[in-house]
C-alpha cells in the first residue's frame, strides 16, 4: 500500500518557491530554467544544459547544492576520464590487507558534469548507466548513490572538434534540456555590480534541507494523474513518432519522463492532481532533444516538431 507523503502540494509550492527564488538571487537565468530544473529534482530527473561558455551553468548547479543543503561534485570530462574517475574504485588498504571501495564524484547529491561530450563513450556509458540505475557496481560489489541525486550535465553547442556527441540513447536519459542563454541588459548588469563584492554563489544560505526535498519527491511521486491524461501523452508521442519529418520520435521513456515531471509540475504549482497544461508546458524541455530528424527534413527544427504535435493532439 501506498504511504501518505509527509508534505502535501502547497508545502512543496512553498518549498520550490524557496528555492526558485533563492537561486534567483545568485544566478540569473530564465525563470523556466530555474523551474524546469526545480522540476527535474522533484521527478528524479536529471538535467541537460546546452550552451556557451560563462553563462552560468556551474553557477546554477553550485546555487542549487547550496540551496538544498546538499553534497556537490563536479567532473570535468576529457578523453581521458575513465569510469574509475567518476563511480569510484577500489584501492588497497595496506595495514587491513583488503581491498576498500573509494566512492567516485558520482555518489554527491547534485553532480555536475561539464562538457559531457568530450568524455570518451566508455566513460559515458559507465556515468549514464549509474543515472538511471541510482547505484554503481565495482568488482561485483553494488554501492547506493545519494538521495536526492541529481545529474546536471553540460555540453557546448558550437564546439564538435575533438567530442563524442551523445548518442540518442543516452539523451533519452535526461528528463529535461534547458538553455540559460545570455541574461537580459538589466540582470547582466545587476550581477557585474554584485559580483564585485565577490561570487554570489558562495553567500547563498540553503533554503531547506535534502530530508526535505526527499519528502517532495514523495509527494510529487503520489500527485494524481488520469487515465485521460496519460492516453494525452501518449498521443503526442505518438505524434512525434509518425510525423514524417522524424525518424526517431519520442520512446516509452520520454512519455514516462513526461508524466513524472508533469506530475512534478502540479506539486510545485501546489495541485494534488497533473493536468493537460502541466504536459504541454514541459512538453518542449522534455521531448525535444530526443528526436531525431530525417535528413531531408530541411529548414525544421526538433522544436517545431514538438510544437505542432502540441498543436495537433487534442488535450481531451
Ligand atoms: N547568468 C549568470 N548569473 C549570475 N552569475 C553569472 C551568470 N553567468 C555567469 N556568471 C558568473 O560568471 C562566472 C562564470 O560563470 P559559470 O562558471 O557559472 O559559467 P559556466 O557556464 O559554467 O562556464 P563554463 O562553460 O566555462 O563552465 C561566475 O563567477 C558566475 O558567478
Ligand atoms: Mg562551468
Amino acid at each position: 500500500m501506498a504511504t501518505v507523503p509527509e508534505l502535501d502540494p502547497p508545502a512543496v509550492a512553498a518549498l520550490a518557491q524557496r528555492l526558485m527564488a533563492n537561486v534567483t538571487g545568485a544566478v540569473k537565468a530564465p525563470a523556466s530554467a530555474v523551474r524546469n530544473t526545480v522540476v527535474a529534482l522533484l521527478a528524479e530527473g536529471h538535467v541537460l544544459i546546452e550552451d556557451y561558455p560563462g553563462v552560468g551553468k556551474t553557477a546554477l548547479a553550485r546555487a542549487l547544492a547550496r540551496s538544498i543543503d546538499a553534497e556537490y561534485a563536479r567532473i570535468q570530462c576529457t578523453v581521458d576520464l575513465l569510469p574509475g574517475d567518476v563511480v569510484g574504485t577500489n584501492v588497497y588498504n595496506q595495514r587491513e590487507g583488503r581491498f576498500e571501495f573509494r566512492p567516485g564524484p558520482v555518489f554527491a547529491n547534485v553532480v555536475l558534469v561539464d562538457e559531457i561530450n568530450r568524455a570518451s563513450p566508455k566513460t559515458q556509458s559507465g556515468l549514464l548507466e549509474c543515472m538511471q540505475e541510482r547505484h554503481v557496481t565495482v568488482d561485483v560489489h553494488t554501492h547506493e548513490l545519494a538521495r536526492p541525486f541529481l545529474v546536471v550535465a553540460t555540453q557546448n553547442p558550437i564546439e564538435h572538434e575533438g567530442t563524442y556527441p551523445l548518442p540518442e540513447a543516452q539523451l533519452d536519459r535526461f528528463m529535461v534540456r534547458i538553455s540559460l542563454g545570455y541574461p537580459e541588459a538589466d540582470d547582466e548588469a545587476e550581477m557585474l555590480a554584485q559580483h564585485a563584492a565577490g561570487d554570489r554563489v558562495l553567500d547563498l544560505n540553503p533554503v531547506t534541507e535534502v530530508s526535505e526535498v526527499l519528502a517532495a519527491q514523495e509527494a510529487a511521486a503520489a500527485v494524481h494523474a488520469s487515465p485521460i491524461l496519460r492516453r494525452y501523452i501518449v498521443s503526442l508521442l505518438d505524434q512525434t513518432r509518425s510525423d514524417k519529418r522524424t525518424v526517431l520520435g519520442a520512446s516509452p521513456r520520454a512519455g514516462l519522463m513526461l508524466l513524472k515531471a508533469a506530475k512534478a509540475l502540479a506539486a510545485l504549482e501546489g495541485r494534488d492532481h497533473a493536468l493537460p497544461d502541466d504536459v504541454q508546458e514541459l512538453a518542449p524541455a522534455v521531448l525535444t532533444h530526443r528526436l531525431l530528424l530525417a535528413p531531408e527534413a530541411v529548414g525544421v527544427s526538433r522544436a517545431d516538431v514538438v510544437r505542432d504535435a502540441l498543436e495537433r493532439v487534442p488535450a481531451r
